[in-house]
């Protein structure tokens, strides 16, 4: 099928299937064999040439072609909304929304494909209505192309049924080949990617006229993820969807909507991380009262286990016991309520609100690796964690506990413990849950990322919100934006997070300069910053933390999430109490945002304004380069003088020679200010910009 039907069909068709807003236009078509095909224009520059849609349904029955249309509407919005946390006060939804209705001649079967077009993007998902010849039905495969005008530089990783904790690649789309990153990280518990030429959304790329482009989905909601096929030699990706045991795709119900498959697009890099396009495709708040729902930084019993210190495990082994039948201790469990209470103090002298404690309850001699169906029942305490005793103290100091429930990848059994351990959380004074997915699934067969597991998420993020509890999933399928759905959704991992650096070769200094740009496009991560102890923190002395102390500050910022762990030990922040200040001061939950400069793969910049203040922070990251960014203060209030203090690298500093140097200084801002922030190699800067009521003239 050539361009050149396409524009036949286009000029023979009355109506103008054409949307526009600003610089970007979508265009509808049918090629002459009724196959529904859309492009996506960024002024005068065509960034998706003409590229199908459809599915192929269960027993190859095609549902992509032989469409006729039999009509489309048109229509506008424009409305702006509050999150209720977030990185702005406000939101703009500004679409221009084209329906169109096909209907398959043959089966007589219909199909409608929604597009909204935004200033800085484009939508369009699928929508099967109530008809009489389509009712139960099996997707086999969602056949939408997206064909890249050119061989752009990307950043990626394996399209993996079961992970996204890989490391990112930076080639261009025709040098994709997962197979090697694949094999070699064997850090990662489950990977299973049979398809050497796929890669995961969020999938960001850059044109080599300058154009970011970035692919990605919204409201994934009882769907599997789409992955993206790479065809090498034309650029033509194509969804591929996560199978189940069977290795069908979805099993719907019409009426139904697909998720969006989101387009976003700007010659401007600080464009693509401003975009509200995800959050504006899912919808509002289903979970009413959010007055319970509280942004936070925590602690936890956490760090110590990662890097070794102590274990997750009160006994070395299951079968451990004495002779009446009780485990015997191996005196390396970190969660014993002595300890526990050292990290309830520590947040309790440092306002920070909640204090997570993972190994608490019993299961964890045999939890990983034995694809055991019934490994927790995330109620019953180690004999040397004190709930009560915790809940009280955590209490009189005004710190919350934060229960963990890893479930080992065994959904069934959590699914059927759900209720007790949401009633245990409640009855013990539990607000926040940090689940997890570590191994292969139960129900044995189904990935992380397959219609299975994407239900189960949102079921549990539905019982969380029942029980008052906000959620922070890890190993769970990548977001789409659901947080605005479900605003107890706080944060997931689903990406490499700051963990890697304790127990594997750890992440590149650019790494975090990669995902904002992919993975955090669909949502808060925890990832974990602010590890002080930037080398021999392991016993294995050649792990080190890519990284800088001050960048550790300022990843605060530049990952945006409204819980963020203080994840060094105490002692490790109890040494630096100077630069430790800014992790004390900085805000989780924001009013506004401005992208100061940015580049996926080199640097980041962001100020933003915490909520109900007019304090300001920003965040400057940088790669393996050490670089120069110069931070125009203009978004700061005309007439009003502020103190910054800058955390930054110290002029010695490097992340490998010399990573914990950094400075501090304070220095009399205003809204004509420009601050020259020096960032050493693998290094940041962070800084707190606080009205001043009378201050000196400059
Ligand atoms: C992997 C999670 O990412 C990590 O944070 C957690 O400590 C372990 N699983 C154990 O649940
Ligand atoms: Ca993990």
């Amino acid at each position: 099928m050539g361009l050149f039907s396409f524009l036949l069909l286009m000029s023979q068709d009355t109506q103008k299937l054409s949307v526009t807003m600003k610089s970007v236009t979508v265009n509808f078509m049918l090629d002459e064999n009724g196959k529904p095909a859309y492009d996506v224009s960024y002024g005068s520059k065509q960034i998706i040439r003409p590229s199908h849609m459809g599915f192929v349904l269960s027993d190859q029955d095609t549902f992509d072609a032989g469409f006729v249309l039999l009509g489309s509407e048109k229509n506008s919005h424009d409305e702006t909304w509050n999150p209720v946390w977030g990185e702005v006060h406000s939101i703009r939804d500004h679409y221009e929304q084209l329906i169109v209705h096909l209907k398959q001649k043959t089966s007589n079967r219909l199909l409608d494909i929604i597009f909204r077009v935004f200033e800085d993007g484009i939508g369009f998902r699928y929508y099967f209505p109530v008809q009489a010849f389509l009712k139960y039905f099996i997707v086999t495969n969602e056949e939408t192309q997206f064909r890249l005008a050119g061989d752009h530089k990307a950043f990626w990783i394996p399209g993996d049924f079961d992970t996204n904790e890989y490391p990112y690649t930076v080639s261009n789309i025709s040098e994709v080949d997962n197979k090697n990153m694949v094999d070699i990280s064997t850090a990662i518990a489950v990977r299973v990617a049979p398809d050497r030429y796929a890669v995961q959304t969020p999938l960001m790329m850059k044109t080599a006229d300058g154009l970011y482009i970035n692919i990605h989905e919204a409201a994934l909601l009882h769907y599997p993820a789409m992955q993206l096929h790479v065809d090498r030699a034309t650029y033509e990706l194509t969804s591929s969807l996560v199978p189940d045991a069977f290795g069908n795709k979805a099993y719907l119900h019409a009426p139904f909507a697909t998720p969006w498959r989101t387009i976003i697009v700007s010659d401007k890099a600080t464009d693509i991380l401003s975009s509200r396009i995800i959050l504006n495709l899912n919808a509002p708040n289903v979970i009413g009262d959010t007055s319970w729902i509280r942004p936070m930084k925590f602690v936890g019993v956490w760090w110590e286990m990662q890097t070794g210190k102590s274990g997750w495990n009160y006994s070395d082994y299951p079968d451990s016991t004495d002779a009446a039948g009780n485990l015997l201790p191996n005196h390396r469990h970190g969660a014993n309520t002595a300890n526990v209470k050292k990290y309830i103090d520590f947040a309790a002298a440092n306002g920070i609100q909640g204090v997570l404690v993972e190994g608490w309850d019993i299961g964890w001699e045999d939890w990983f690796g034995n694809w055991k169906e019934n490994v927790f029942d995330f109620v019953t305490p180690y004999p040397d964690f004190d709930v009560n005793a915790l809940q009280a103290y955590a209490a009189s100091k005004g710190v919350q506990l934060i229960m963990h429930n890893e479930t080992s990848g065994s959904a069934t059994n959590y699914e059927r413990q759900m209720d007790t351990a949401f009633r245990f959380m409640v009855s013990h004074g539990y607000h926040s849950v940090k689940t997890g997915y570590v191994g292969r699934i139960i129900p044995r067969g189904e990935h992380h990322d397959g219609q299975w597991m994407v239900d189960h998420y949102q079921r549990v993020a539905e019982k969380a919100a029942y029980y008052h509890v906000m959620l922070d999933a890890h190993e769970p399928v990548r977001p789409t934006g659901l947080q605005r759905t479900y605003p107890n959704w706080m944060a997931c991992e689903a990406a490499r997070g700051n963990e890697y650096n304790a127990f594997s070769n750890g992440n590149t200094p650019e790494h975090e300069t990669i995902l904002p740009f992919t993975r955090l496009m669909g949502g808060p991560m925890d990832y974990t910053p602010g590890i002080f102890k930037l080398t021999h923190y392991s016993s294995d002395t050649s792990r080190r933390i890519h990284s800088t102390l001050a960048k550790q500050l300022a990843l605060y910022i530049t990952i945006y999430s409204p819980i963020q762990m203080v994840a060094d030990l105490p002692e490790n922040y109890e040494a630096h109490m100077d630069a430790f200040q800014f992790i004390r001061d900085v805000p989780v939950d924001w009013d506004d945002t401005k992208i100061l400069a940015a580049e996926p793969g080199d640097y980041i910049a962001i100020a933003r304004k915490q909520k109900a203040s007019d304090n300001w922070f920003i965040g400057v990251i940088t790669d393996e380069h050490k670089r120069d960014i110069t931070a125009d203060l203009s978004f700061l209030d005309k007439g009003k003088k502020y103190m910054a203090t800058i955390y930054g690298d110290a002029e010695t500093a490097d992340w490998q020679q010399n990573p914990e140097a950094y400075t501090i200084h304070k220095i009399m801002v205003d809204h004509t200010s420009h601050l020259l922030l020096r960032l050493a190699s693998g290094g940041g800067a962070a800084v707190s910009i606080i009205p001043v009521k009378s201050a000196p003239s400059k």
